[in-house]
Protein backbone atom coordinates (compact mmCIF):
# COMPACT_ATOMS: atom_id res chain seq x y z
CA UNK A 1 0.00 0.00 0.00
CA UNK A 2 1.14 3.65 -1.19
CA UNK A 3 1.33 5.63 2.07
CA UNK A 4 0.23 8.97 2.29
CA UNK A 5 3.69 11.38 2.62
CA UNK A 6 5.30 14.39 3.27
CA UNK A 7 8.67 15.56 3.03
CA UNK A 8 11.52 18.14 2.42
CA UNK A 9 13.37 18.85 -0.78
CA UNK A 10 16.56 20.72 -1.13
CA UNK A 11 20.61 20.50 -1.68
CA UNK A 12 22.46 19.71 0.84
CA UNK A 13 20.04 18.58 3.72
CA UNK A 14 22.13 17.20 5.81
CA UNK A 15 22.13 19.76 8.61
CA UNK A 16 18.05 19.72 8.48
CA UNK A 17 16.47 19.07 11.36
CA UNK A 18 12.48 18.34 9.30
CA UNK A 19 12.83 14.72 9.46
CA UNK A 20 12.97 15.12 13.12
CA UNK A 21 10.63 17.73 13.85
CA UNK A 22 7.56 16.36 11.61
CA UNK A 23 7.94 12.70 12.07
CA UNK A 24 7.22 13.73 16.21
CA UNK A 25 4.63 15.76 14.53
CA UNK A 26 3.14 12.78 12.84
CA UNK A 27 3.46 10.45 15.55
CA UNK A 28 1.92 12.80 18.04
CA UNK A 29 -1.60 13.12 15.86
CA UNK A 30 -1.21 9.64 14.73
CA UNK A 31 -1.79 10.89 11.18
CA UNK A 32 0.50 7.26 9.56
CA UNK A 33 1.90 9.90 7.20
CA UNK A 34 5.62 8.95 6.23
CA UNK A 35 8.20 11.73 5.65
CA UNK A 36 10.74 11.81 3.32
CA UNK A 37 13.90 13.42 2.60
CA UNK A 38 14.54 14.79 -0.94
CA UNK A 39 18.08 15.79 -1.25
CA UNK A 40 18.20 16.62 -4.58
CA UNK A 41 21.61 17.75 -6.44
CA UNK A 42 20.58 20.88 -8.68
CA UNK A 43 21.04 19.33 -11.64
CA UNK A 44 18.46 16.89 -11.28
CA UNK A 45 15.73 18.94 -9.83
CA UNK A 46 13.99 19.63 -13.17
CA UNK A 47 13.87 15.82 -13.74
CA UNK A 48 12.67 15.14 -9.83
CA UNK A 49 10.14 17.51 -9.82
CA UNK A 50 8.37 16.33 -13.06
CA UNK A 51 8.45 13.03 -11.65
CA UNK A 52 6.81 14.56 -7.96
CA UNK A 53 4.21 16.08 -9.57
CA UNK A 54 2.48 12.87 -10.67
CA UNK A 55 2.49 11.72 -7.09
CA UNK A 56 -1.18 11.49 -5.66
CA UNK A 57 0.45 10.03 -2.27
CA UNK A 58 2.32 13.35 -1.99
CA UNK A 59 0.27 15.51 0.45
CA UNK A 60 2.81 18.35 0.07
CA UNK A 61 6.45 19.49 0.99
CA UNK A 62 8.73 21.69 2.56
CA UNK A 63 11.25 23.35 0.12
CA UNK A 64 14.52 24.62 1.25
CA UNK A 65 17.85 25.96 -0.34
CA UNK A 66 18.46 26.53 -3.15
CA UNK A 67 14.98 25.59 -4.76
CA UNK A 68 12.79 28.31 -2.88
CA UNK A 69 13.29 30.37 -6.54
CA UNK A 70 12.91 27.29 -8.99
CA UNK A 71 9.88 25.88 -7.37
CA UNK A 72 7.31 28.92 -8.65
CA UNK A 73 7.31 27.85 -11.99
CA UNK A 74 6.30 24.14 -11.51
CA UNK A 75 3.34 25.92 -9.16
CA UNK A 76 -0.38 26.21 -9.96
CA UNK A 77 -0.98 28.61 -7.82
CA UNK A 78 1.34 30.92 -5.65
CA UNK A 79 0.32 33.23 -3.07
CA UNK A 80 0.93 36.98 -3.72
CA UNK A 81 3.75 36.87 -1.01
CA UNK A 82 5.47 34.11 -1.94
CA UNK A 83 5.46 35.48 -5.39
CA UNK A 84 6.62 39.14 -4.46
CA UNK A 85 9.80 37.96 -2.88
CA UNK A 86 10.24 35.02 -5.41
CA UNK A 87 10.29 32.32 -2.63
CA UNK A 88 8.39 29.22 -1.78
CA UNK A 89 8.83 27.32 1.51
CA UNK A 90 5.95 25.02 1.46
CA UNK A 91 3.93 23.19 -1.08
CA UNK A 92 0.19 21.80 -0.56
CA UNK A 93 -1.12 19.73 -3.05
CA UNK A 94 -4.56 19.44 -3.84
CA UNK A 95 -5.81 16.82 -6.19
CA UNK A 96 -2.82 17.00 -8.50
CA UNK A 97 -2.66 21.16 -8.20
CA UNK A 98 0.02 22.45 -6.29
CA UNK A 99 -0.21 25.47 -4.05
CA UNK A 100 2.87 27.27 -3.28
CA UNK A 101 3.26 29.69 0.21
CA UNK A 102 5.83 31.33 2.13
CA UNK A 103 5.81 30.35 5.98
CA UNK A 104 8.65 31.84 6.32
CA UNK A 105 7.87 35.33 6.93
CA UNK A 106 5.02 34.45 9.65
CA UNK A 107 7.43 32.43 11.32
CA UNK A 108 10.15 35.34 11.92
CA UNK A 109 7.63 37.72 12.65
CA UNK A 110 6.13 36.05 14.99
CA UNK A 111 9.04 35.48 16.98
CA UNK A 112 10.04 39.22 16.48
CA UNK A 113 6.86 40.13 18.32
CA UNK A 114 8.27 38.52 21.23
CA UNK A 115 11.85 39.54 21.12
CA UNK A 116 12.36 41.56 24.57
CA UNK A 117 12.64 44.53 23.44
CA UNK A 118 11.59 44.27 20.11
CA UNK A 119 13.78 46.37 17.86
CA UNK A 120 12.17 49.51 17.10
CA UNK A 121 10.66 50.71 13.46
CA UNK A 122 13.78 53.29 13.13
CA UNK A 123 16.52 50.49 13.76
CA UNK A 124 18.92 49.99 10.48
CA UNK A 125 17.72 46.91 9.35
CA UNK A 126 21.36 44.82 7.86
CA UNK A 127 20.61 42.17 5.41
CA UNK A 128 23.45 40.24 5.08
CA UNK A 129 22.45 37.97 2.20
CA UNK A 130 20.10 38.55 -0.71
CA UNK A 131 19.16 35.05 -1.59
CA UNK A 132 15.10 33.30 -1.01
CA UNK A 133 15.45 34.49 2.90
CA UNK A 134 16.68 37.66 2.88
CA UNK A 135 14.13 39.07 0.36
CA UNK A 136 11.49 37.38 2.43
CA UNK A 137 12.83 38.88 5.57
CA UNK A 138 13.07 42.42 4.23
CA UNK A 139 10.16 42.29 2.39
CA UNK A 140 8.08 41.26 5.22
CA UNK A 141 9.92 44.22 7.76
CA UNK A 142 9.21 46.75 5.29
CA UNK A 143 5.50 45.52 5.32
CA UNK A 144 5.48 45.88 9.58
CA UNK A 145 7.18 49.57 8.92
CA UNK A 146 10.86 49.61 9.15
CA UNK A 147 12.45 52.24 6.98
CA UNK A 148 15.75 51.87 6.86
CA UNK A 149 17.57 48.52 4.78
CA UNK A 150 21.31 47.97 3.98
CA UNK A 151 21.64 45.23 1.72
CA UNK A 152 24.70 43.01 1.34
CA UNK A 153 25.48 39.92 -0.67
CA UNK A 154 28.00 38.28 -2.27
CA UNK A 155 27.19 38.68 -5.93
CA UNK A 156 26.53 42.79 -5.84
CA UNK A 157 24.02 42.20 -8.59
CA UNK A 158 22.19 40.50 -6.62
CA UNK A 159 21.51 43.07 -3.78
CA UNK A 160 21.49 45.50 -6.15
CA UNK A 161 18.27 43.57 -7.97
CA UNK A 162 16.51 43.40 -4.93
CA UNK A 163 17.13 46.58 -3.59
CA UNK A 164 15.64 47.78 -6.96
CA UNK A 165 12.70 46.05 -6.70
CA UNK A 166 12.39 46.43 -2.50
CA UNK A 167 12.16 50.06 -3.65
CA UNK A 168 9.15 49.58 -5.97
CA UNK A 169 7.37 47.92 -3.21
CA UNK A 170 8.04 49.93 -0.80
CA UNK A 171 8.68 53.97 -2.43
CA UNK A 172 9.02 55.21 0.99
CA UNK A 173 11.78 53.32 2.53
CA UNK A 174 15.31 53.96 2.40
CA UNK A 175 17.72 50.99 0.76
CA UNK A 176 21.47 51.08 0.15
CA UNK A 177 23.66 48.68 -0.88
CA UNK A 178 26.89 47.60 1.18
CA UNK A 179 30.13 46.08 -0.08
CA UNK A 180 30.49 42.35 0.73
CA UNK A 181 33.67 41.67 2.31
CA UNK A 182 34.62 44.96 2.59
CA UNK A 183 36.78 45.10 6.57
CA UNK A 184 35.92 48.55 6.78
CA UNK A 185 31.87 47.39 6.59
CA UNK A 186 31.01 47.58 9.72
CA UNK A 187 32.10 51.18 10.40
CA UNK A 188 29.97 52.17 6.93
CA UNK A 189 27.34 49.98 8.43
CA UNK A 190 27.37 52.27 11.65
CA UNK A 191 27.52 55.25 9.51
CA UNK A 192 25.35 54.60 7.26
CA UNK A 193 22.71 53.28 10.43
CA UNK A 194 23.55 57.06 11.98
CA UNK A 195 22.21 58.86 8.86
CA UNK A 196 18.53 59.17 9.24
CA UNK A 197 18.74 60.37 12.87
CA UNK A 198 21.36 62.72 11.64
CA UNK A 199 18.99 64.29 8.78
CA UNK A 200 16.30 64.93 11.74
CA UNK A 201 18.61 66.68 13.37
CA UNK A 202 19.46 64.97 16.09
CA UNK A 203 22.56 65.00 18.26
CA UNK A 204 25.57 63.52 18.67
CA UNK A 205 24.46 61.47 21.85
CA UNK A 206 21.61 60.31 19.87
CA UNK A 207 23.82 59.37 16.90
CA UNK A 208 25.82 56.63 19.04
CA UNK A 209 22.55 55.42 19.99
CA UNK A 210 21.63 54.60 16.89
CA UNK A 211 20.63 50.74 16.62
CA UNK A 212 21.26 48.32 14.39
CA UNK A 213 19.49 44.83 13.18
CA UNK A 214 21.50 42.56 11.56
CA UNK A 215 20.09 39.59 9.75
CA UNK A 216 22.44 37.33 8.50
CA UNK A 217 20.77 35.12 5.98
CA UNK A 218 23.72 33.62 4.05
CA UNK A 219 24.52 29.65 4.56
CA UNK A 220 28.05 30.17 5.27
CA UNK A 221 27.11 29.40 9.35
CA UNK A 222 25.43 26.07 8.15
CA UNK A 223 28.49 25.52 6.18
CA UNK A 224 30.67 26.07 9.97
CA UNK A 225 31.82 29.32 7.50
CA UNK A 226 31.97 33.01 9.00
CA UNK A 227 31.23 36.49 8.04
CA UNK A 228 35.35 37.10 8.54
CA UNK A 229 34.67 41.00 7.20
CA UNK A 230 32.34 41.55 10.27
CA UNK A 231 33.70 43.42 12.46
CA UNK A 232 31.06 43.58 15.54
CA UNK A 233 33.69 45.60 17.77
CA UNK A 234 33.38 48.88 15.87
CA UNK A 235 29.35 48.18 16.91
CA UNK A 236 27.86 49.85 19.80
CA UNK A 237 24.27 48.90 21.84
CA UNK A 238 21.88 47.97 21.36
CA UNK A 239 22.50 45.73 18.43
CA UNK A 240 19.93 42.71 17.66
CA UNK A 241 21.33 39.54 15.22
CA UNK A 242 19.26 37.65 13.94
CA UNK A 243 21.10 34.26 11.85
CA UNK A 244 18.99 32.21 9.96
CA UNK A 245 21.44 29.52 10.51
CA UNK A 246 19.76 26.67 13.39
CA UNK A 247 22.26 23.65 12.99
CA UNK A 248 24.90 24.46 14.64
CA UNK A 249 22.75 26.34 17.52
CA UNK A 250 25.52 29.08 17.25
CA UNK A 251 27.84 30.77 14.85
CA UNK A 252 30.51 32.24 15.96
CA UNK A 253 28.84 35.88 14.53
CA UNK A 254 25.84 34.73 17.45
CA UNK A 255 28.62 33.94 20.10
CA UNK A 256 30.28 36.91 19.08
CA UNK A 257 27.11 39.46 20.10
CA UNK A 258 26.49 37.40 22.66
CA UNK A 259 29.65 38.20 24.65
CA UNK A 260 28.72 42.12 23.40
CA UNK A 261 25.43 41.42 25.41
CA UNK A 262 23.83 42.16 22.18
CA UNK A 263 20.19 40.45 21.69
CA UNK A 264 20.29 37.30 19.83
CA UNK A 265 18.42 34.83 17.82
CA UNK A 266 19.45 31.87 16.28
CA UNK A 267 17.49 30.22 13.10
CA UNK A 268 15.32 27.33 15.71
CA UNK A 269 12.72 29.99 16.68
CA UNK A 270 12.36 30.72 12.82
CA UNK A 271 12.50 26.79 11.80
CA UNK A 272 10.07 25.68 14.27
CA UNK A 273 7.37 28.57 13.33
CA UNK A 274 7.65 27.98 9.67
CA UNK A 275 7.39 24.01 10.05
CA UNK A 276 4.82 24.25 12.70
CA UNK A 277 2.77 26.64 9.70
CA UNK A 278 3.62 24.61 6.95
CA UNK A 279 2.32 21.19 8.88
CA UNK A 280 -1.58 23.16 9.42
CA UNK A 281 -1.31 23.82 5.97
CA UNK A 282 -0.76 20.07 4.68
CA UNK A 283 -3.40 18.87 7.52
CA UNK A 284 -5.99 21.50 6.29
N1 LIG B 1 16.01 28.75 10.37
C1 LIG B 1 15.24 28.50 9.35
O1 LIG B 1 14.14 27.95 9.45
C2 LIG B 1 15.67 28.94 8.00
C3 LIG B 1 14.73 29.35 7.06
C4 LIG B 1 15.18 29.76 5.81
C5 LIG B 1 16.54 29.71 5.53
N2 LIG B 1 17.42 29.30 6.47
C6 LIG B 1 18.86 29.24 6.18
O2 LIG B 1 19.23 30.43 5.50
C7 LIG B 1 20.27 30.14 4.59
C8 LIG B 1 19.91 30.70 3.20
O3 LIG B 1 18.82 30.00 2.67
P1 LIG B 1 18.09 30.51 1.33
O4 LIG B 1 16.92 29.64 1.14
O5 LIG B 1 17.92 31.97 1.41
O6 LIG B 1 19.19 30.15 0.24
P2 LIG B 1 19.51 30.85 -1.17
O7 LIG B 1 18.29 31.45 -1.76
O8 LIG B 1 20.22 29.81 -1.95
O9 LIG B 1 20.52 32.04 -0.79
C9 LIG B 1 21.79 31.75 -0.27
C10 LIG B 1 22.45 33.04 0.18
O10 LIG B 1 23.71 32.72 0.78
C11 LIG B 1 24.76 33.36 0.02
N3 LIG B 1 25.93 32.47 -0.03
C12 LIG B 1 25.96 31.16 -0.34
N4 LIG B 1 27.22 30.68 -0.26
C13 LIG B 1 28.01 31.73 0.07
C14 LIG B 1 29.40 31.90 0.28
N5 LIG B 1 30.26 30.87 0.18
N6 LIG B 1 29.85 33.12 0.61
C15 LIG B 1 29.00 34.15 0.74
N7 LIG B 1 27.67 34.07 0.56
C16 LIG B 1 27.18 32.87 0.22
C17 LIG B 1 24.17 33.61 -1.36
O11 LIG B 1 24.89 34.66 -2.00
P3 LIG B 1 24.94 34.72 -3.62
O12 LIG B 1 23.68 35.42 -4.05
O13 LIG B 1 26.16 35.51 -3.89
O14 LIG B 1 25.01 33.31 -4.12
C18 LIG B 1 22.74 34.00 -0.97
O15 LIG B 1 22.69 35.31 -0.49
C19 LIG B 1 20.46 28.63 4.61
O16 LIG B 1 21.54 28.32 5.45
C20 LIG B 1 19.16 28.11 5.19
O17 LIG B 1 19.30 26.88 5.87
C21 LIG B 1 17.02 28.91 7.70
Amino acid sequence: MNHKWIGVVGWPLKHSLSKQYHEENIRKQGLGWEFRVLEWAPQNFERNILELKQDRTCIGFSVTMPFKEKIISYLDECEEFAQNVSSVNCVRNVGGKWHGTNTDAPGFLTHLNQWNPVPSKTVTIVVIGTGATGRCLSFALAQTGYQNFVLINRTFEKAQEWSEKLGCYFPDIGVEIGKWGDLSVSKEILRRGACPLRKQGASQDDIRMTNIFILNTTSLGMKGEELEWLDIAHLQNPVWLFDATYNPSETLLIRQCKSRCFYTMNGWPLFEAQARLAFKIWKS
